[in-house]
């Protein structure tokens, strides 16, 4: 089977890079991606795209028009297509049965119903939001229930292993692709059509196939092995600060261990992203109701421990500064949820910033990528306050980091944007209230040289000599 049109219903941070690389790697593909939301796809066709992404411009201004159009137009684009990915959002429910845990499938049922709806020919359709283990079976209920005669369809499962910041190289030089199917001849062959798109640009030796449960199941394992590292190294910077150990080093030394290795072992403030939570929450429901309440607990404390990692974080803030930041100015730098993306989804410094509210602070905000209705919004919603203009009146949003720190009694380092470290901060010491202090969330500042200057550095997984001497004198040795 050959594929000439490909739609992918959803033009999000995974449908619109995702679909652009396909484009872009495979012009003898047509690939249309759609969204239910006019304004996305009126981004997605202007100067300045949806969602920031190194290298994304380049890749949409190269294949738009050719063979890479976005469109509101869902009719025409499955009608046309040969395979369908579907691409669209899975939150976690906020109501109902499994509120907290369970992910909303209601997404994923509205693309499969607009599918059978409109859909007149043969489609392979392909799962690629992250789902719980066989999301696929409830796709092809709605499909069969409701298909048109003579009409077949093949579900696939290919889940997206791009993390945000990094997605173009992520996509180009992917490290595996997964792929699962029936393992029927139908299901092979849908499988087999799916490794020929790939292969324009992936080597045949990084494409793994699998059987459909296992397909999803490994999404949300990989996922959760991730934040599980994450969580392991948190816990130890906590065994740092109150021994004298440093964090990085403990990192580089367990890192070395072929066995373990080097990635994803950066001691932080807690992850953040729409993904990790989010994934391992649906685990943890999937295993309770499953009846496995050892399995839910095991990965519960994962995201158990990287809320009081922020929490953790946030306290010392409000301590260092006499216990009492009421009316004191901070400035936050950094609000997305790591560097090199203007995405806020479960962003620490929102839990960071919310909490400073809630004592009476006076936020100043500067993220380089990151608008300034997405910081208020993240801030004032009404899941976050009942006090929207209060907050509001607390919230200032700055266009450089130099107006942010101006006047402030501290600076909270939340996200690890590179020009965070070229700063001059000797020019900033100097338009600081003193004592002057810094919390260095993200490990990324020269903290001897900040001490030298004259701050108050604070930071994650490592006792820094000026800060905290009673505290620390009084810590020597372990309880
Ligand atoms: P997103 O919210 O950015 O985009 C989803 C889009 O789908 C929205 O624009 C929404 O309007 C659209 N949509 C919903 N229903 C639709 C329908 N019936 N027809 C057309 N459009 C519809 O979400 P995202 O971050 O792109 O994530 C999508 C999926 O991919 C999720 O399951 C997520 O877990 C998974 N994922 C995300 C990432 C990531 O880095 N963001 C990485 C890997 C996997
Ligand atoms: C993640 C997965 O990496 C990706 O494979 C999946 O497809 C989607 O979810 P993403 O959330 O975009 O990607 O970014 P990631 O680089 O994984 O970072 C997630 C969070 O963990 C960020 O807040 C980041 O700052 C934090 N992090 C990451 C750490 O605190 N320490 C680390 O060592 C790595």
């Amino acid at each position: 089977m050959v594929i000439e049109k490909i739609c992918c219903l959803g033009a999000g941070y995974v449908g619109g890079p995702t679909c652009s690389v396909i484009a872009w790697k495979c012009p003898d593909i047509k690939v249309t991606v759609c969204d239910k939301s006019i304004e996305r796809i009126n981004q997605w066709n202007s100067d300045k795209l949806p969602i920031y992404e190194p290298g994304l411009d380049e890749v949409v201004k190269e294949c738009r028009g050719k063979n890479l159009f976005f469109s509101t137009d869902i009719a025409n684009s499955i009608q046309e297509a040969d395979l369908i990915f579907i691409s669209v959002n899975t939150p976690t429910k906020t109501i109902g049965n499994g509120k907290g845990r369970a992910a909303d499938l209601k997404y994923i049922e509205g693309a499969a119903r607009m599918i059978a709806d409109l859909a007149t020919s043969n489609k392979i359709v392909v799962e690629k939001s992250t789902v719980p283990v066989k999301a696929a079976e409830i796709i092809m209920k709605i499909l069969r229930a409701n298909t048109k005669p003579g009409v077949e369809y093949q579900i696939l499962s290919n889940p997206e292993f791009l993390a945000e910041g990094t997605a173009i190289v992520d996509l180009v030089e992917s490290e595996r692709v997964l792929i699962g199917g029936e393992d029927t001849p139908e299901g092979q062959k849908a499988v087999q059509a799916l490794c020929w798109v790939y292969e324009h640009w992936i080597p045949a030796k990084n494409i793994l196939t699998t059987n459909t449960w296992s397909s999803e199941l490994s999404k949300l394992a990989a996922n959760a092995f991730l934040a599980q590292r994450i969580s392991s190294i948190n816990s130890l910077s906590a065994v740092c600060e109150a021994t004298g150990a440093d964090v990085s080093e403990v990192a580089r030394a367990v890192g070395r261990d072929s066995r373990i290795g080097p990635k994803f072992l950066e001691a932080s403030i807690g992850f953040g992203g729409s993904c990790f939570q989010k994934d391992i929450l649906n685990l943890i429901y999937l295993s309770e109701c499953l009846n496995l309440p050892e399995v839910a607990a095991y990965w519960q404390q994962v995201v158990s421990f990287n809320d009081y990692q922020k929490n953790r974080f946030t306290r010392k803030v409000i301590e260092s500064l006499f216990n009492t930041v009421s009316d004191k100015k901070i400035a936050i730098l950094g609000f997305s949820f790591k560097k090199n993306t203007g995405d806020t989804r479960e962003s620490p410094a929102i839990c960071v910033s919310k909490t400073l509210l809630d004592e009476g602070a006076k936020l100043h905000i500067y993220d380089p990528k990151v608008e300034t209705d997405q910081i208020y919004y993240e801030l004032t919603h009404p899941q976050v306050t009942n006090e929207p203009e209060v907050a509001r009146k607390n919230i200032e949003i700055h266009s450089s980091a130099y107006s942010a720190v101006t006047g402030a009694h501290a600076i909270v380092l939340c996200t690890e944007w590179d020009e965070f470290k070229e700063l001059d901060f000797k020019k900033i010491y100097n338009v600081m209230m003193k004592p002057a202090y810094i919390f260095d969330g993200r490990k990324i500042l020269d903290h001897e040289a900040l001490i030298n200057i004259g701050f108050h550095v604070q930071t994650i997984g490592k006792r820094l000599s000026r800060t905290s001497s009673i505290r620390a004198q009084g810590s020597q040795t372990l309880p």
